[in-house]
């Protein structure tokens, strides 16, 4: 599912910069809660950059990590900044990274994870401070209920158990919404966005008759933020 997802923000690299309000509003205010300053910054799923982009304090080295060759094409480049196009549950990916990093951060990318607890624990132990947006079980809700897909994003509250097993942190659970003027524009920003599935899991006629009878002007969105630090610090 996830080589799925890849390839789906392969697909749509080109137009993503153009479709990702949401994401972009996502990743602004997980930086703007980071307030240590950081110098050494690991960003897992970095994409296009848009957490680099929104880092408004000198760094010393920044380490992005993303299985998308498109997408990490279009990541701001100089000397302080390292792209590893690798899976970040890949088992060798730790070999490549230094031992920690003063800010771990990942912003609306863990959700495809196949074991997220694993990937919340891998960071507790390779970051100072770790910041995290995660899209939970109520973004497309309405989607979901009316089509009867299975619901693959994970639900907050439970994702905040397992952060909370890991991090001492502050969390906060944000909805997001974006007005469309016809139906077909919203489904078609789900599609450019990469934050559907990427799995085609219904037909065209089961598509357009969700599009047909979708009953709201806008996308509903929900994204759990969490800013901590490793409970293994405090040992
Ligand atoms: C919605 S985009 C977010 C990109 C960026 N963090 C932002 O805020 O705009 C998710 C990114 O995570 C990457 N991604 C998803 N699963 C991944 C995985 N298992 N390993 C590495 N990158 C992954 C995708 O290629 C994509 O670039």
């Amino acid at each position: 599912m996830i080589l799925e997802h890849i390839k789906e923000f392969s697909r749509h690299a080109h137009s993503y910069d153009s479709h990702t309000c949401v994401q972009k509003e996502v990743a602004k205010y997980l930086v703007s809660g980071v307030k240590s300053k950081p110098k050494s910054i690991l960003d897992l799923g970095c994409g296009s950059g848009e957490v680099y982009k929104n880092i408004d304090w000198e760094i010393e080295h920044f380490v992005g990590v993303d299985s998308s060759q498109e997408m990490s094409d279009k990541h701001p480049t100089c000397k302080d900044i390292d792209i590893i196009n690798e899976d970040f549950e890949s088992s060798t990916l730790a070999l490549k990274l230094q031992p920690s990093y003063d800010l771990l951060i990942s912003s609306s990318a863990l959700q495809w994870s196949h074991d997220i607890e694993k990937m919340i624990q891998f960071a507790s132990f390779t970051c100072k401070e770790g910041a995290f947006a995660v899209f939970t079980d109520k973004t497309f809700e309405t989607i979901y209920t009316l089509s009867g897909l299975e619901v693959f994003l994970p639900n907050a509250q439970a994702l905040l158990k397992i952060f909370e097993k890991y991090f001492t942190c502050k969390s906060e659970i944000k909805t997001f919404k974006i007005s469309f003027s016809d139906n077909l524009s919203a489904f078609r920003y789900i599609k450019q966005s990469g934050v559907s599935g990427g799995k085609k899991r219904l037909s065209v006629s089961q598509t357009k008759s969700l599009i047909q009878n979708y009953p709201l002007t806008y996308l509903e969105f929900e994204v759990l933020f969490i800013w901590g630090t490793p409970k293994t610090l405090e040992l």
